[in-house]
């Protein structure tokens, strides 16, 4: 009879799948064991599988790359890592490996771009791109690493009034010094999609007022060369008529400012390739990539403009499938006739609070017992908040698991959950119900494809989090 978990997951989707498959009824992940990773270091761990970031980073590059070669674009590709996805060394140290650029969102981030120069990760000559709304501090860190020799930071203008701070810092700063221009960019407020509950982004210069801006602010200060538009939709990159709608309005500006600012020669697509979240998942990366290009040609050469370098910053792509997230199940709890729970040795909300503050969906599959029967569940966390918990897959409704053995825990993991949560979940910090932050290992694999682990975190202690609360 075909009642088994694996006769679940067979039956539902294409599977074994590139990074997961089974072996007497447990899971490996890009061919780790990981009930040999849980044996050594037990649970609740976080897991990062470092050689999947430099590969999709050679996955954009390569897409983008075939793109351009068959569109026929006469642009280049530039792939930036946004350091906000994942601000770990070891994964700035991986993702560096692969010649990237880097996009950051706030001051600390540049005392971060000076910390990866001192550690002879990047040279001066790296480009880094400055999103966010720019504090002072901001401002005067990124003036400070151009006076220092980064000669390619591209502040991007969030709003007007940054310029003038900027321009004042820079003009101080450069007085005397013949310093040669620096570069510059905007971002455009995208409309939002309607379901919002705005109309237009917060983030960036409204579509109508840039040229004009451009041309009243920018273009007579001759301590500035203007090279690049920004434009990032929130809700990523997507093939519906509001994404090809909100980027063909955004070249069109590029077209306009192009006409008065010759200078201008790249267009930042942002973020927003997904990561896969779903083994039922059938995004086609590689048409997307083609159709942005075309889509942005066609505009330019109906507009007599040429096309330009196109710069991406994909976070969620580059790191979200290097992460796992994995736990035990503790008991069961039997609330009424239909909803069984099972209870995780950690908190969603402290651990991957994106399942709680966004609904985000992760990829989520038992590690063991594979071949015992399965039954629908609840997962529950342990803090005493009633939304700490998870119940749907982004495919189904409802979740599945093995039925508890006695011989031996049930182990689960989330998957592809690299990108955001610790930042979000304020790793290291306190937490909620002080519920403590999991160990994390790191897994690569050496030059034979064997596997390596090294503990990079102990779970938090209790002493860390008394601390922080002043005892
Ligand atoms: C300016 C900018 N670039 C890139 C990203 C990364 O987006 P994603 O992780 O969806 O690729 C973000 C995310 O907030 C962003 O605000």
């Amino acid at each position: 009879m075909k009642n088994k978990y694996y006769d679940l997951i067979d039956q539902t989707f294409d599977f074994p799948q590139d990074e997961f498959r089974t072996e007497d009824g447990e899971l490996y992940f890009h061919d780790i064991p990981l009930m040999e990773v849980i044996k050594q270091y037990g649970t609740p761990l976080k897991v990062t599988y470092l050689p999947k970031i430099s590969s999709q980073i050679q996955r954009a590059k390569r897409m983008f790359n075939v793109a351009i070669a068959k569109t026929d674009y006469r642009g280049t590709y530039n792939y930036c890592y946004c350091t906000k996805s994942s601000h770990f060394a070891f994964v700035l140290e991986e993702a560096l490996k692969n010649d990237i650029n880097l996009e950051t969102s706030s001051a600390f981030d540049i005392n971060l771009i000076q910390e990866l120069h001192a550690q002879g990760l990047i040279d001066k000559d790296k480009v880094i791109v400055c999103n966010g709304f720019k504090k002072e501090q901001y401002i005067e860190n990124i003036v400070g690493i151009f006076n220092d020799g980064f000669r390619n930071v591209i502040p991007i203008l969030d709003n007007k009034n940054e310029f003038t701070v900027l321009s004042e810092a820079v003009q101080e700063s450069a007085e005397g010094t013949g310093n040669e221009p620096m570069l510059l960019g905007i971002r455009i407020a995208a409309e939002e999609e309607p379901k919002f509950d705005f109309y237009t982004s917060r983030l960036g210069i409204r579509y109508h007022d840039i040229v004009s801006f451009y041309e009243k602010e920018i273009k007579q200060n001759s301590r500035f060369r203007f090279k690049m538009l920004h434009f990032f939709i929130n809700t990523g990159i997507r093939d519906t008529a509001y994404y090809w709608n909100e980027l063909a309005k955004c070249v069109n500006v590029y077209c306009d400012l192009k006409r008065v600012c010759p200078d201008l020669d790249s267009l930042n697509i942002g973020g927003g390739f997904p990561p896969k979240v779903s083994l039922a998942s059938n995004y086609d990366y590689e048409y997307m990539a083609e159709e942005i290009l075309a889509q942005i040609k066609n505009i330019c050469t109906q507009r007599g403009v040429e096309e330009p370098n196109i710069f991406t910053e994909f976070g969620s792509f580059t790191v979200g499938e290097s992460g796992a997230t994995l736990y035990s199940i503790l008991d069961q709890k039997q609330q009424n006739d239909r909803e069984l729970w099972y209870m995780i040795d950690s908190s969603f909300i402290t651990t991957l609070p994106d399942t709680w503050g966004i609904n985000q969906r992760f990829i989520m599959l038992p590690i063991n017992h594979w071949d015992c029967e399965y039954q629908r569940v609840f997962l529950g966390g342990l803090t005493c908040d009633s939304e700490d918990y998870y119940n749907a897959d982004s495919h189904a409704n409802a979740i599945f698991l093995p039925k508890l053995q006695k011989d031996e825990p049930l182990y689960i993991g989330f998957f592809h959950t690299g990108a955001y949560q610790e930042s979000i979940g304020g790793y290291g910090g306190i937490q909620h119900c002080l519920i403590p932050a999991p160990k994390h290992v790191i897994i690569d694999k050496d030059e034979n494809g064997e596997y390596t682990t090294k503990l990079f975190a102990k779970e938090q202690s209790y002493k860390s989090m008394l601390k922080i609360l002043g005892y």
